[in-house]
């Protein structure tokens, strides 16, 4: 029988995906490691670590796990691993890749809602501005927000990871570089703005698109409705609702006041499922049925 390994499983995407696990039908073993464990030979592992635990222990354990599926944003812009989302682009993956990475939360659930389109309307651009769940900082994260006189109770704070010299934030460039690696549109503009909200788990994107030809909304809510995880929703649908859920949500879809080649509309989906873990099992799915 196979085995996976869960590296970092006591952090909240491992945690998640012990429990994801269960659900993947292939019989497989798991096995689950924390900072102190010795990590033996396995048949691939996923990463729960952050940037620079991901790449000591990728030059640690390269040559002794078959393949490595990374949460971390380490290795997504390499242009030899694949940034995979198995809904969108599974036919990333080849019989040569060894490590996988699986996207950042906040993109996810953007290229989710933009993937279906591409067969109907040539994108463009894309603004977004996002509403993010504390339970994507990790653990630390959430136990400063149960910390009286956090900066994140009753707040919301524009900036999620570190400054840069060009005066975006890591998360907003990641929602440039990722959405046109993703969706292999290398011209897509993105303009990305991101912020922390004090909501504990799920994020929300409040989205516009521009195309080069005009919208029919009916033919675009079609489209997200034939995705597999994807539903659009005439009522509104907040954090609270899909914070548990598998599906990615989309409401309040409109025509611009002015260009029929924009739309507008909001997004909740649930971080640490589709934006990490479910993404992350949906992967080694892939893998036990296809490569392993
Ligand atoms: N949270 C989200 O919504 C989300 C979404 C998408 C992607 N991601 C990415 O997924 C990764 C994990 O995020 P998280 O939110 O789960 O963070 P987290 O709660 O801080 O968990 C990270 C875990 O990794 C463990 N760890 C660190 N170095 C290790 C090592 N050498 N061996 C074994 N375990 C080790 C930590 O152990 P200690 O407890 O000992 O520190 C901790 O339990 C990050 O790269 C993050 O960017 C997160």
């Amino acid at each position: 029988m196979k085995t996976v390994g869960i590296i970092g499983a006591n952090g909240v995407v491992g945690r998640t995906l012990q429990a994801e696990f269960k659900k993947i039908k292939t019989p497989f073993e798991v096995k689950l490691f924390g900072r102190q464990d010795e990590i033996p030979q396995l048949d691939a592992a996923v990463f729960c670590t952050d940037n620079p635990d991901s790449a000591r222990l990728y030059e640690q354990l390269k040559d002794r796990i078959g393949y490595i599926v990374d949460m971390s944003a380490q290795f997504r812009q390499e242009p030899n691993v694949p940034l995979v989302i198995p809904e969108i682009n599974p036919h990333a993956i080849t019989q040569q890749t060894r490590l996988i990475a699986s996207p950042n939360c906040t993109t996810t659930g953007l290229v989710m809602t933009m993937a279906p389109l591409r067969q109907f309307y040539h994108l463009t651009e894309v603004f977004f501005c996002s509403y993010q769940a504390i339970s994507g900082g990790g653990k630390k994260l959430l136990e400063e927000f149960h910390t009286a006189g956090s900066l994140y109770e009753n707040n919301c704070v524009p900036l999620i990871g570190s400054i840069q010299e060009n005066g975006y934030s890591s998360e907003e460039l990641k929602g440039i570089y990722e959405t046109r690696k993703i969706l292999e549109m290398p011209h897509v503009k993105v303009y990305p703005h991101t912020v922390r909200v004090a909501v504990e788990n799920a994020h929300s994107l409040g989205v516009t698109l521009k195309a080069e030809q005009d919208f029919d909304l009916a033919t675009v809510i079609k489209a997200w409705n034939s995705f597999p995880h994807l539903r659009y929703s005439e009522e509104i649908v907040t954090p609270k609702q899909s914070s548990g859920q598998e599906t990615t949500f989309a409401c309040r879809l409109r025509r611009d006041v002015e260009d029929k080649n924009i739309i507008h509309y909001f997004i909740t989906f649930d971080n640490l499922l589709k934006g990490a873990a479910m993404n992350a099992r949906q992967i080694i799915e892939l893998l036990l049925e296809k490569y392993l």
